[in-house]
């Protein structure tokens, strides 16, 4: 089965053609990063206006690339939830427009789910559920139990802001351009840090959620007590040391999780996962416990088409498929179905 997928909830515009849920024949990406670099973060607006400007010619793209015209299309997947509303909006409007003219199928996807469901492209015999889902992104940042392809339920998450949003917050500060994830991992990659006492969150009530914002204040509170009283900062060593405390969050959190739920197979997710530093520590504390990780390459980790096609396939075979009167929200748990 062919499914012609769409992802546009934030600053990426995407479309591919994902055979089956485990393979991909195209996965065209035109990313706006370099437009809301110029102010420090995606302005919805913009991002919005950029997702119509490119969406059919991706499409078109996202076809020849696969080798495909619309009768080798056999259903479309689009993103409907969580993101900017007018950028899911978009993405959304345009996919069912074609599910509609070309009557097939259209099948609505979480975008959360679509990160886990990278996992069935990069290891396509090898993640199969149940499994442990650890998914960090510039929105979301949760620990997932896969159950089944579409029976997910969230063991622990973010009480506050998403560890992807707190890396962009803090390389900010650094002087960084945006989206601060990538320049951070290599500013922090040069030193061995040590140097700045950061604060480690304490979440109460539940074991396995996280908080990034006392760290996302702290990292900016030390940057600019640094600047106003004129004393040197040792950025690699902030962004090495700022690393660190984020992976200290996640990963004893998601081992923990691998015990409480006996699982002994864990999946990476999403923009953060991409983290050098992070997947590092990910798999030694995955390889001294004896259990398998699956880190996704990088070009799978960020937003894209052909996660949302994995995970389409699976949601097709649930028989969640929607009617024309589907619409976008900005927010939306990944347990629960399309309103
Ligand atoms: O998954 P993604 O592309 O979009 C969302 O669904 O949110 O994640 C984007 C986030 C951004 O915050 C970006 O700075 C972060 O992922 N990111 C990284 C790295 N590469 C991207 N964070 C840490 N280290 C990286 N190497």
């Amino acid at each position: 089965m062919k499914i012609l997928a769409f992802e546009s909830s934030c600053d990426e515009t995407a479309a591919a053609v994902v055979e089956d849920g485990r393979k991909i024949l195209s996965d065209a990406i035109a990313s706006q990063a370099e437009m809301h670099a110029l102010y420090g973060g995606v302005v919805p607006e913009i991002a919005s206006r950029r997702h119509v400007e490119a969406i059919a010619a991706l499409t078109e793209r996202a076809l020849a690339e696969a080798n495909c015209t619309r009768e080798d299309i056999d259903a479309v997947a689009v993103t409907y939830a969580p993101g900017l509303i007018g950028a899911v909006l978009v993405g959304l409007s345009f996919a069912k427009s074609l599910a509609y003219a070309w009557g097939v199928p259209l099948i609505p996807v979480h975008h959360v789910r679509g990160h886990i469901a990278a996992n069935y492209l990069a290891f396509p015999d090898l993640v199969e559920p149940p499994f442990l889902a650890l998914a960090i992104s510039g929105g979301n940042t949760l620990i997932a139990d896969v159950r089944d392809y579409t029976d997910i339920r969230i063991l622990g998450a973010t009480r506050d802001d998403a560890a992807g949003e707190c890396f962009d917050k803090a390389a900010r500060v650094l002087g960084l351009p945006y989206p601060g994830g990538k320049p951070m991992d290599e500013l922090a990659r040069q030193s061995r840090g040590g140097v700045y006492a950061l604060p480690h969150a304490r979440v109460t009530g539940a074991e396995l959620d996280m908080s990034f914002s006392g760290l996302k204040t702290a990292v900016v509170n030390l940057a600019h007590h640094a600047q106003q009283v004129g004393e040197p900062l040792d950025r690699a060593a902030l962004a090495r040391d700022f690393t660190e405390a984020v992976s200290a969050e996640l990963v004893p959190r998601a081992i923990r999780a691998l015990e409480i739920t006996g699982y002994r197979k864990l999946a990476a997710a999403g923009g953060v996962a991409a983290n050098t530093i992070i997947r590092a520590h990910l798999q030694v504390s995955c390889d001294a416990r004896g259990c398998r990780l699956f880190l996704p390459p990088l070009s799978l980790c960020g937003d894209n088409g052909a996660m949302i096609g994995a995970q389409g396939y699976y949601e097709f075979l649930a028989g969640h498929t929607a009617g024309k009167e589907l619409n976008a929200c900005a927010t939306r748990s990944l347990e629960s179905p399309p309103p």
